[in-house]
C-alpha cells in the first residue's frame, strides 16, 4: 500500500525508515519531509482538499500524522467517509493532548494516578490557592502551546508572574490549571491503541533541559533512550493499573474514535508514578529509538488497530540498548542560524542510524534548516557502548555552531 506520513521532524524520519521495511508497504511519500527523507512532497498536511486530492492521485490507503496540530484540527474526522485510513485519534479524543483542563478531568473522572489540581480562567483570583501552597506549585495554560505552556514554579512570586505571562501571551480570558508539583525521574511510555486494547512499545526518557544536568530552558528534546532500564516489570505493572487501564476503560467509555498512538508522559514521584500528560501522538525524540528497538513490523502494528486484530498481536523488541543524541543548531531553543553546510554525513559507520530533523537539501549539499537538526542513533547490549558509540559517531559530523549535550542516557548509567 501506498502510505502519506505528514510532518518533517526527526521523528517522521524514522516513521518512513521503519515503515519502508514492511512487505505491505509500497511507496512513502512525506508531507513536506526533511534533507533526510525521500519522495517529499510540499503539502501543508492541515490543508484537508489538497491532501484529499493528493491521496486520491497517488492512490494513498493509509496516512500516518506526526505531530498534533493535525489531529487537534480534526484530520481523522475529515477523512472518515473515505477509504483512506487516518492513524490517530478524532478531534475530540485529540484534546487529551490539546487540552490541558480536558484531559486532567479526563484523568480525574477515570481515577487515573496524578496531581491534583485546580482549574481557573482569568476571572478568577488564585490568590489564596498560591498563598497555600507557598507557591511551589505548577500552573499550565490550557491549550497547545509547542511545550511553552508549562510554569514549573519554586515561589510565590514565580507564580504570580507566570499567570501574567499567560494572560499576556495567550489574552485575558485564557484558561489555566494550578497542580501540585511532583519531583523524580521521567518516563515516556507510547503504546498504539484501537480504543480498547493497547501494544506498548518501549519504555524511554527523553532529555528537554538544553543543558547537560538537565539544567537551561526547555526544548523539544535533546536525545533519548531505550528501554529505559528503570522501568522495572514491577513498576510498568504499577502503571498498567493506576494509568493506562483507568485510560483505556474513559476511552472505550468516552466512545472516542481513537486507532492510533498514545503518548503517556509519566513522573515517577515518590508517592507512586503519576500521569504528567498524553500526547496523542509519537514523541519527538523517542520514535528515534523505540522504533529501531521494534523487531515487529510496525505498519501491522498500525494496520491491527484498524481491523480488530490489535489484541492478539503480540510485539518483538531486539534486546539491545538505542541512545539517540540530537545535534542542534547553536542558540536552540532561542534564534538561531540556519543554511548551514553539515559535513560528515557519509562517514558514519553503516550500524549507525540517523535521522534528519531541521535539515534540507540543496544541490548536493545538506543544509541545517532548523533548531533540532540530526539525530545521531546507535545501539549496543551494553548500553554504556551505545552511549560511547554515539558520541563516537558525532565527532564525524560538523556545521558551524553545531551543540548537543553530552550525557544524554547518563541517569541509566548511574543506576
Ligand atoms: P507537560 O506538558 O504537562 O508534560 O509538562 C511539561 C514538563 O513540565 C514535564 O515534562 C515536567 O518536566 C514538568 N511538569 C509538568 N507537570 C509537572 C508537575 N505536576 N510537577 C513537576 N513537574 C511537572
Ligand atoms: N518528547 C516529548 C514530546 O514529543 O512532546
Amino acid at each position: 500500500m501506498n502510505i502519506a506520513i505528514i510532518g518533517s521532524g526527526g521523528r517522521e524520519h524514522a516513521l518512513a525508515w521503519k515503515l519502508q521495511q514492511s512487505e505491505l508497504a509500497e511507496k512513502i511519500f512525506v508531507l513536506p519531509g526533511n534533507g533526510g527523507t525521500k519522495n517529499n512532497i510540499d503539502l501543508d498536511g492541515a490543508n484537508i482538499p489538497d491532501l484529499k486530492a493528493f491521496c486520491f492521485e497517488e492512490n494513498i490507503s493509509l496516512i500516518v500524522v506526526g505531530p498534533e496540530i493535525p489531529l487537534a484540527a480534526g484530520i481523522v474526522d475529515a477523512f472518515e467517509d473515505s477509504d483512506i485510513l487516518v492513524f490517530g485519534p478524532d478531534r475530540e479524543a485529540a484534546q487529551l493532548e490539546g487540552s490541558k483542563i480536558f484531559s486532567k478531568n479526563f484523568m480525574k473522572k477515570y481515577d487515573v494516578a496524578t496531581a491534583d489540581f485546580q482549574t481557573f480562567t482569568a476571572m478568577d483570583d488564585p490568590s489564596d490557592l498560591i498563598e497555600e501552597m507557598k507557591g511551589n506549585l505548577v500552573i499550565k495554560f490550557d491549550g497547545l502551546a509547542a511545550g511553552k505552556g508549562v510554569y514549573v514554579c519554586a515561589s510565590e512570586e514565580e507564580a504570580f508572574s507566570a499567570i501574567e505571562d499567560i494572560k499576556v501571551k495567550y489574552g485575558e480570558d485564557a484558561e489555566y490549571l494550578i497542580e501540585s508539583k511532583l519531583t523524580g525521574q521521567e518516563l515516556s511510555i507510547i503504546g498504539v491503541t484501537d480504543g480498547i486494547n493497547i501494544n506498548c512499545l518501549l519504555p524511554s526518557q527523553d532529555h528537554k533541559a538544553a543543558c547537560d544536568g538537565d539544567k537551561g530552558p526547555n526544548t523539544g528534546g535533546m536525545g533519548a533512550y531505550c528501554p529505559a532500564p528503570l522501568a522495572t516489570e514491577e513498576l510498568l505493572n504499577i502503571i498498567d493499573e493506576t494509568i493506562i487501564l483507568p485510560t483505556l476503560n474513559g476511552i472505550e467509555a468516552e466512545g472516542f474514535n481513537y486507532k492510533g498512538v498514545i503518548y503517556f508522559g509519566i513522573m515517577l514521584d515518590d508517592d507512586g508514578p503519576k500521569l504528567l500528560e498524553y500526547n496523542v501522538r509519537f514523541g519527538d525524540p523517542e520514535t528515534e529509538v523505540i522504533l529501531p528497538a521494534l523487531k515487529s513490523d510496525l505498519l501491522e502494528l498500525i494496520l491491527a488497530s484498524f481491523d480488530g486484530s490489535l489484541g492478539e498481536m503480540e510485539l518483538e523488541f531486539y534486546d539491545e540498548y538505542f541512545v539517540d543524541v540530537v545535534l542542534t543548531s547553536g542558540g536552540y531553543p532561542g534564534p538561531y542560524n540556519k543554511r548551514k553546510v553539515i559535513n560528515g554525513l557519509n562517514d558514519l559507520d553503516d550500524t549507525t542510524l540517523c535521522f534528519h530533523a531541521g535539515t534540507m537539501k540543496e544541490d548536493n549539499k545538506v543544509l541545517t534548516s532548523g533548531g533540532r537538526v540530526l539525530n545521531i542513533v546507535c545501539k549496543d547490549k551494553d548500553i554504556k557502548k551505545a552511549v560511547d558509540a554515539c558520541y563516537s559517531e558525532i565527532k564525524k559530523i560538523n556545521f558551524d555552531k553545531m551543540n548537543y549535550r553530552t550525557d544524554i542516557a547518563f541517569k541509566a548509567l548511574k543506576k
